[in-house]
């Protein structure tokens, strides 16, 4: 029996019309016979079979009927997979059986004939050959599918051709002697013709994590030139999940035998660029992947007034923020924030020119006394109260996102518009309050959106993955602004390249559309109280009792091009997975001001010293001294040192100088750095 791999063409059994495969069966033997009764006749759509005792058929097998006599001079193929299974003897009552071992089961060995037992198999066909006139499945002998079988029974031989390859490996399927590589279509996985991918089933067991991770490296190596650049941007949501995916796994001899099948080198990721806030005192990044030998790819991610004011409404549609501050928000939007404004009625007709929160805060301030001195209740029609209650909720945003959003300081940012070809981007909202993620969530989608609308990106194709789906796209929860956002890359993503990967413990509790624009679900082992939910009828009880107890690196997968669903196994991701990176590099404690500062300014120059740091910031305030570390940081200069004195001189020049402190430091004994 063949076992291999697909990919030559003479492989194919099929020709493109479907013409019957050369008598190449002459050495295969059959592992059963179809059978059929008036009680259990065949469809075209299912048929039965039996099979010996010992024959490596199960739940999720791939079988090949070969019907004995032709339709239309070709000789019929019929492909299916076992979705039940019966086993009978011709015992015609359990009495009798009783009867038999005098009521002692354990005599029951000493029966002097032993019954005939058979194995009855169900199958639902996956392809019918020849396909017109569709007939119900004929008798004939069942073969188990080989390599070429399986690629014509999924209809994986249209998108495997060399001049039209667009395969992208998703597992390996096993049975007998069978070892055969499945494929989706990149067509259908990443756009135009359908797109997104769903995963579902329990923590810890179901391996839905670590399945997109491979997946991801599968289609870094298989997405096709032709069809234009790829990358993938993950959210992490939880814990330390996706931050080591530069760092390489563990793999066994089993898992490197199916990257080989598979045509995928098992390494890890090799561009790989994380993104994090600050903690909200912002000393240090509010990532797990804060251990020093990791941070040279990682950077702060913080958006000034004028990158989250058009994303307010996210953080305050869920207070009772109306149309009129709607009106005004939207006012403050166009004409105040980064625009000249001058109203000769407000402060002496001063200039005003609102870049930061701390810009703003002054305008609302001159707003508020100029009505008071007046006794307005009005101003340009907002209302004195909606005036105040936006300042409040704008001016807040700051505080409720700290770290994330700066007041003053300096922003850093995604590379828009120069994300490259195969690269990972991970933001870290693992730490972040809701809030703060939400507002993360809405910007990046929303940017990702414009710039792939617009083809402005750096890459034609973008991967978003996101986990615990259930919670940011619940079905029965509030319509917030990300299950919006959810649904609308899932509605309308596979036009622009904007593909969710989309990942949750309850695929039931998900929103309808979110799921249901999914064109490709994985299933791992999967918990029984989901299972009993609608959404899983349509699968057999045979199918639902196979999902319950799959073994981890097992996934049922749903894809448009097979007719029923298919059973794989994938190896472990080449990448450490959280756990053990987080043994491995254990997070940093948050350093002091000098530590933090320092440990900065020597990923840009590894020459610099404490005393220096210490020398530079002796007499200036803290966030005097993180504002000069960020604009350095951002800035990457030549002269680190001259750069980041440099920022000093400017504070000394626009203000009047601080007060020196009560005590200079001096470098601590044990200064780690020294
Ligand atoms: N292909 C695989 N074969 C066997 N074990 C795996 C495989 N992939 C992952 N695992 C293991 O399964 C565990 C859970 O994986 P994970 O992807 O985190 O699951 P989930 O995201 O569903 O909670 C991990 O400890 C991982 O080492
Ligand atoms: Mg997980």
């Amino acid at each position: 029996m063949r076992t291999t791999a697909l990919g030559s063409e003479q492989l194919f059994p099929m020709s493109a019309n479907g013409a019957a495969k050369p008598d190449e069966q002459v050495e295969r033997v059959a592992l059963g016979r179809v059978v059929a009764t008036e009680r259990r006749p065949n469809t075209p759509h299912e048929f039965h079979f039996w099979t010996a005792l010992d024959s490596p058929v199960g739940i999720g097998t791939i079988v090949r009927v070969d019907g004995a006599h032709p339709i239309g001079g070709q000789l019929p193929h019929i492909y299916g997979v076992v979705t039940d299974g019966l086993s009978y003897t011709d015992l015609a009552t359990p009495l009798h059986d009783v009867i038999g071992a005098d009521g002692q089961p354990n005599h029951a060995r000493a029966a002097a004939t032993e019954r005939p037992e058979i194995r009855l198999y169900t199958a639902a066909v996956l392809r019918q050959f020849p396909e017109e006139p569709m007939q119900p499945v004929p008798m004939g002998g069942v073969f188990l599918a080989d390599a070429d079988d399986v690629a014509v029974a999924l209809r994986m031989d249209s998108y495997l051709k060399a001049e039209s390859r667009t395969a992208i490996p998703v597992g390996v399927y096993h049975a007998g002697a069978t070892n055969s590589p499945i494929y989706l279509d990149a067509d259908f996985l990443l756009g135009p013709e359908a797109a997104h991918l769903n995963i579902t089933g329990v923590s810890g067991l179901a391996t839905k994590t670590s399945a997109v991770e491979f997946l991801l490296s599968s289609i870094f190596t298989h997405f096709p030139e032709s069809k234009g650049s790829v990358a993938a941007l993950c959210f992490n949501v939880k814990g330390p999940d996706l931050c080591f995916l530069d760092q390489p796994g563990r793999l066994e001899d089993s898992d490197r035998e199916m990257y080989r099948l598979m045509g995928i080198e098992p390494k890890p990721f090799e561009k790989v660029h994380y993104y994090a806030p600050y903690t909200a005192r912002g000393l240090a990044l509010n990532t797990l992947r804060s251990h020093p030998d990791l941070s040279a790819n990682v950077s702060p991610l913080t958006w000034g007034l004028t990158d989250v004011l058009r994303f307010a409404p996210v953080l305050l549609n869920r207070d009772d923020v109306d149309a009129k501050a709607d009106a005004l928000i939207d006012f403050i939007g166009d004409r105040i924030v980064d625009h000249d404004f001058t109203d000769e009625r407000l402060a002496n007709g001063k200039r005003y020119r609102v870049q930061s929160f701390a810009d703003l805060e002054e305008w609302f301030r001159d707003l508020l006394d100029h009505m008071e001195d007046r006794g307005n209740e009005a101003w340009r029609t907002h209302h004195v109260a909606t005036i105040r209650k936006v300042r409040n909720r704008l001016i807040n945003i700051a505080q409720r996102c700290k770290g994330l959003v700066t007041d003053a300081g300096v922003r850093s940012d995604l590379p828009w518009g120069t994300f490259q070809d195969r690269a990972v981007y991970v933001i870290d909202v693992a730490n972040l309050e809701e809030d703060a993620q939400d507002l993360v969530f809405a910007r990046v989608v929303s940017l990702l959106r414009e710039h792939l609308e617009r083809r402005t990106l750096g890459v034609s194709h973008l991967v978003v993955f996101v986990d615990e789906l259930n919670k940011y796209a619940q079905s029965d929860g509030p319509d917030t602004h990300v299950r919006r956002m959810l649904l609308d890359i899932s509605e309308r993503g596979r036009y622009l390249g904007l593909v969710l990967f989309g990942a949750q413990q309850f695929r039931s509790q998900v929103h309808r559309r979110v799921v249901g624009n999914a064109a490709t679900a994985l299933f791992g082992r999967m918990d029984a109280d989901e299972l009993a939910t609608p959404g899983y009828q349509v699968l057999g009880p045979a199918t639902r009792t196979k999902l319950a107890t799959l073994d981890k690196g097992q996934l049922m997968v749903r894809h448009p091009h097979f007719t029923q669903p298919i059973f794989v196994r994938f190896p472990r991701p080449t990448v450490l997975s959280g756990r053990e990176g987080a043994d491995r590099y254990p997070q940093a404690e948050e350093p002091s001001l000098t530590e933090a500062v320092l440990r900065s300014l020597r990923s840009l120059d590894s020459t610099i010293q404490l005393s220096f740091v210490e020398d530079v910031i002796a007499l200036y305030e803290e966030h005097e001294v993180l504002r000069a570390r960020d604009a350095t940081v951002k800035t990457r200069p030549q002269d680190v040192k001259a750069y980041f004195k440099a920022q000093f001189r400017r504070i000394v020049r626009s203000e009047q100088a601080p007060a020196p402190r009560a005590t200079l430091r001096t470098a601590p004994i044990d200064d780690p750095y020294g």
